[in-house]
């Protein structure tokens, strides 16, 4: 079996030797950009550099990018998805006519020379051209790979929707600003059955596990403008990405992921765990993977499922611990609570002692501590954590099935909307475990009800903002004081660097972070939050005083104090001004309280997401950390 270590040193050295700089991964937790909760490419970190700014080590760059792509997560347990994955990357910054030659070229001589694939085993797909972008047909792309490849060239045409790429996907749905642009794949073909539930026909696309995509090269030259058309970026670049765990299966000719080399480490601590012998040093047959507890046995594909979950959602639990991301109820922390929450319900279908998943971080420590060295210096810390969750969660999950007994016993089958979203709010029970539950237990689940709950609950929650937020906060715990404070901050520096027009609309604040509505005709630009960022930043570290002031309504308003659109206020207001020791007044609002003293206090701010409420309202989430 190749190891995936191989495989990452051949690809980066041979890059290095053709003039690519080798850079480091940068942190699943986004450091520049605001606009998405984790890494999920190798050039987002890059955005500036595609963008035209000259990156420090030169135009060729390479490396083997962490990324986490949550949007995958319902896919995993089939034979090659992965929430998180290491993505190989190299990148031509600013680059000449010839771009997609070179690219091309290269490709091929790594993938079919230096780890020798057989080239007849792959399939190459290039871009159909798109009538509504006028974005055309790649031509050039299927004349070097007919060159390449030579008589046997397998070149397939798809649309914007397979060969088209960008940070937001397919050009509609693309903001002002975004680059992309038409991209190829290489497609390795393990020759397995083609499975008919997948369509009649077997092609490199397809979903039936035969074809596997293993490299993506992004013509990146396009950008999407103001008025929704599409014009060529200040430069080309090459942007690709290559699946690290795919490139190995293929280099092994497995079919499935979970046979290479660190899947395996993961699958024998959790045999070991259940006490099942096995010879370390060849592939695990999956034969060999439990079947659940004694009288409560899955299926052998459900105890594959199960196993792949496992391992999958382990891994990527352990990589964005390392990164800062510990268990909670929002954002970040909520998807690395979900995962661990699912891993736990998968090792309970496979019968496996309860606490057995905080043993599985260790597998992956070692396996890749020597490269990826934050995950060995926080070892203890995300055993621990692990176990904490998976703790916690089996407290929640012994009082939600304590509620799906009542309401056996009460005679219902089925769930409403409303029953689900209980146990949802009450009990952080993700919807799939929810799902899952209720159908073990032969409940009929209401998904459409579920959702339409979630939705009429989030426009409450919208309307009861107003109401809430004086004084009104979900806790008076320090985190959401403080988070209270950043909140003035936030505000004033977006009327500093936007204009006065803007106004808040609406505002939640919970002990992990802050959210706020404001007025505003346009998705803010990269360095419009930047600038926002930072000011915050500086009115923290200027230390202002938080100042509270009892005046007359009218007072108040000639003051210029901001208020929240839609509150009543009574006579008497009162109002904090965020106040220099000089007496320079960088906020003021009308507001109760509570906040922390000094501005000092609150640490560091940051924008964590940027996005669109309705026509004109934007929304902000921010934390501090
Ligand atoms: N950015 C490209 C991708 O993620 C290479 O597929």
């Amino acid at each position: 079996m190749v190891s995936s270590k191989e495989i990452r040193k051949k690809y980066l050295e041979f890059f290095k030797d053709r003039g690519h700089a080798v850079i480091p991964s940068a942190s699943l937790v986004p450091e520049n950009d605001p606009t998405t909760l984790f890494t999920g490419s190798g050039m987002q970190p890059l955005l500036p550099y595609l963008l035209g700014e000259k990156h420090p080590l030169g135009n060729k760059l390479a490396n083997s990018q962490k990324c986490f792509r949550a949007g995958d997560i319902e896919e995993v347990g089939d034979n090659r998805h992965t929430t998180f994955f290491e993505m190989l990357g190299n990148w031509s910054l600013g680059a000449d006519s010839n771009f997609k030659e070179e690219q091309l070229s290269l490709l091929f001589e790594f993938l079919t020379k230096e780890i020798g694939l057989d080239h007849s085993r792959l399939s190459v797909t290039v871009f159909a051209g798109d009538k509504s972008t006028g974005i055309p047909k790649d031509e050039e792309s299927a004349v070097i790979w007919k060159k390449l490849f030579g008589k046997d060239a397998k070149v397939f045409e798809y649309g914007v929707e397979k060969n088209w790429w960008s940070r937001a996907g397919a050009p509609d749905n693309m903001p002002a600003g975004e680059p992309g642009g038409p991209d190829s794949e290489v497609f390795y073909d393990f020759g397995t059955s083609h499975d008919s539930r997948f369509g009649k026909e077997c092609h490199p696309n397809c979903d039936c596990g035969r074809f596997m995509e293993i490299t993506n090269s992004v013509f990146m030259e396009y950008q999407k403008q103001d008025d929704g058309s599409f014009a060529k970026l200040k430069q080309r670049n090459v942007d690709f990405g290559g699946g690290l765990e795919r490139i190995v299966a293929a280099a092994n000719n497995a079919p499935n992921i979970y046979d290479i080399d660190i899947f395996q480490k993961v699958i024998s601590g959790v045999l070991s765990s259940a006490g099942v012998i096995h010879d370390s040093s060849e592939t695990i047959p999956e034969s060999n993977y439990p079947l659940g507890p004694i009288g409560n046995n899955i299926t052998r594909e459900e105890s594959v499922r199960a196993m792949r979950i496992i391992a999958d959602h382990m891994r990527a639990t352990v990589f964005l611990m390392a990164d800062g991301v510990i268990p909670s109820n929002a954002d970040r922390g909520y998807v690395v609570r979900r995962l661990i929450r699912r891993a736990t319900r998968f090792a309970d279908k496979l019968g496996l002692k309860p606490g057995t998943l905080s043993s599985l971080a260790l597998p992956v420590q070692e396996h890749y501590g020597e490269l990826y060295v934050e995950l060995k210096e926080h070892g203890g810390e995300i055993q621990e954590e692990i176990a904490k969750e998976e703790a916690r969660f089996r407290e929640t999950l012994e009082r939600g099935l304590k509620e799906f007994g009542a309401l056996i016993s009460l005679g219902q089958s089925s769930f409403t909307g409303k029953n689900e979203f209980n146990l949802y709010q009450s009990h952080g029970f993700p919807k799939d475990v929810m799902k899952d539950l209720a159908e073990e237990r032969g409940f009929v689940f209401d998904e459409v009800g579920f959702d339409r709950e979630f939705k009429k609950h989030q426009e409450l929650s919208r309307t009861a903002v107003a109401g809430r937020f004086q004084g009104g906060l979900a806790d008076h715990s320090l985190e959401t004081t403080k988070l209270h404070t950043a909140h003035h901050l936030l505000l004033g520096a977006l009327r500093k660097v936007l204009g006065e027009h803007v106004h808040q609309k609406g505002s939640n604040i919970t002990a992990e972070r802050l959210r706020m509505d404001f007025s505003h005709p346009k998705k803010l630009a990269a360095d419009e939050l930047k600038k926002v960022e930072n000011l915050v930043n500086e009115k923290i570290r200027e230390d202002l005083e938080m100042a509270r002031e009892e005046m007359s309504r009218e007072e108040a308003t000639q003051l210029g104090a901001e208020m929240e659109f839609g509150k009543k206020y009574g006579d008497t207001v009162s109002v904090y001004l965020a106040r220099s020791k000089e007496g320079n007044v960088f906020s003021k609002e009308f507001c109760g309280g509570p906040h922390v003293e000094n501005t000092g206090e609150l640490g560091s701010f940051r924008i964590l997401k940027e996005e669109a409420v309705s026509s004109g309202i934007r929304r902000i989430r921010a934390s501090l950390q």
